[in-house]
């Protein structure tokens, strides 16, 4: 996860940490290690993805699933010092059985792209690829990586072959934010904001679709009771505009996508988030001024406040948490720290229940 690497880094995020994301993160990994899962790590020899799978599986959080060469991989662990690795299954990307299996499935999935049997089993050696196929094959629930691959690598893989869930069109990002002690926004200073991460000038039908995610992920994850707003720069109709067009429409599609969905738009930050702003702006909306959940009209403007909340307000973001995936991949920070990955697999499992009992 990108941003995990801000933990502690001055003495307030010290306190979000115990007060929040303790509670949150014990939670997640009991209810991880209740149904344990297999998660995949392709970067199986990089020392900070190889102490945290050490760690999970001391801790029985989720089954260990190391793409990569056996003795390469146990040489690595001897030097780290890790004892828990031999409880891992290890898959040789290079294994003739190995290549045949999975590249006869990639080569099923995308020869309608132009790809020949051969590319198809080049493709399959590839362990972000191979990863997403052992997913795709039902033979693991999840993959976590990033800690050396870049993010548009590690999402073309899941794009290619994990693929969207059922009924979703669009795979976006969401961070939980966790704002500073006192800041009375949120649920107990809790908030998920989407899309931050992904996808750059959603389609209004993008748009409803990432707030129907991103309710499973405020959720599923943060342990929300979701009250979507849908931001724009007008307030019920303050002002006339395509783009504001196209958050009106963007939350009827969503309304129709999920009719049990809490939310409404298009509204601006202030009256998503104050009561009094909101019973002068949007008077008889039941999100504003408690909204908890916030989706972004696009990109830039996702990217950029979760950045500001972050930086100017304090607060903790954790994330992206990709959502809409068919199964859970999860992009790392190349700057991540062994406690980010193993907060991502946490994660990440949750992620993988949540889809299960969808
Ligand atoms: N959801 C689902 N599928 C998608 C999505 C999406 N959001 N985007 C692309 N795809 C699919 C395409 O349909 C295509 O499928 P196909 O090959 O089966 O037809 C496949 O993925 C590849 O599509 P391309 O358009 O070729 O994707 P490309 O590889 O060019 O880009 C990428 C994908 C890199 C993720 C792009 O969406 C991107 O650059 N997004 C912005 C990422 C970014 O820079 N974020 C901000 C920084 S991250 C941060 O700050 C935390």
């Amino acid at each position: 996860m990108k941003e995990f690497h801000y933990f502690c880094s001055t003495r307030n995020q010290n306190l979000i940490f115990n007060t929040f994301m303790k509670p949150l993160f014990e939670e997640l990994k009991r209810k991880a290690a209740c149904c344990r899962q297999r998660i995949v790590l392709p970067e199986s020899t990089e020392p900070r993805t190889l102490t945290a799978a050490d760690r999970i599986l001391a801790d029985g959080v989720a089954h260990i699933i190391l793409i990569g060469d056996r003795e390469q991989i146990m040489a690595r662990a001897a030097e780290l010092g890790l004892s828990h690795i031999d409880r891992a299954t290890v898959v040789n990307p290079h294994d003739h059985d190995v290549v045949e299996k999975y590249g006869t499935l990639f080569y099923e999935l995308r020869k309608s792209k132009g790809i020949t049997p051969e590319e198809a089993r080049l493709k399959a050696q590839d362990p972000l690829y191979l990863g997403c196929l052992i997913i795709k094959n039902g033979d693991a629930d999840g993959q976590v990586a990033g800690a050396q691959n870049t993010t548009g690598d590690v999402l073309r893989a899941a794009f290619q072959v994990v693929k969207t869930a059922p009924g979703v069109s669009v795979v976006s990002g969401a961070y939980i934010m966790m704002l500073p002690d006192g800041v009375p926004y949120g649920d107990d200073g809790i908030m998920v904001f989407a899309d931050c991460a992904v996808v750059p000038d959603p389609t209004a039908e993008q748009l409803a679709q990432i707030a129907v995610s991103t309710h499973h992920t405020a959720r599923d994850l943060a342990g929300l009771e979701p009250r979507i707003a849908m931001l724009s720069f007008s307030t019920k109709g303050s002002a006339s505009h395509a783009r504001v067009d196209k958050v009106v429409e963007a939350t009827r599609l969503a309304r129709e996508m999920n009719p049990s969905l809490a939310i409404d738009g298009e509204m601006q930050a202030d009256a998503a988030l104050v009561p009094t702003v909101a019973a002068t702006k949007a008077p008889g909306s039941t999100i504003a001024g408690k909204a908890n959940v916030l989706v972004f009209p696009n990109l830039e403007v996702g990217n950029i406040a979760y950045k500001l909340v972050q930086r100017l307000g304090g607060a903790m973001a954790i994330g992206p948490v990709l959502q809409g995936l068919a199964a859970p991949v999860n992009d790392l920070s190349r700057g991540c720290d062994t406690d980010d990955v193993y907060n991502t697999i946490v994660l990440t499992c949750n992620q993988a229940i949540g889809a299960q009992h969808k």
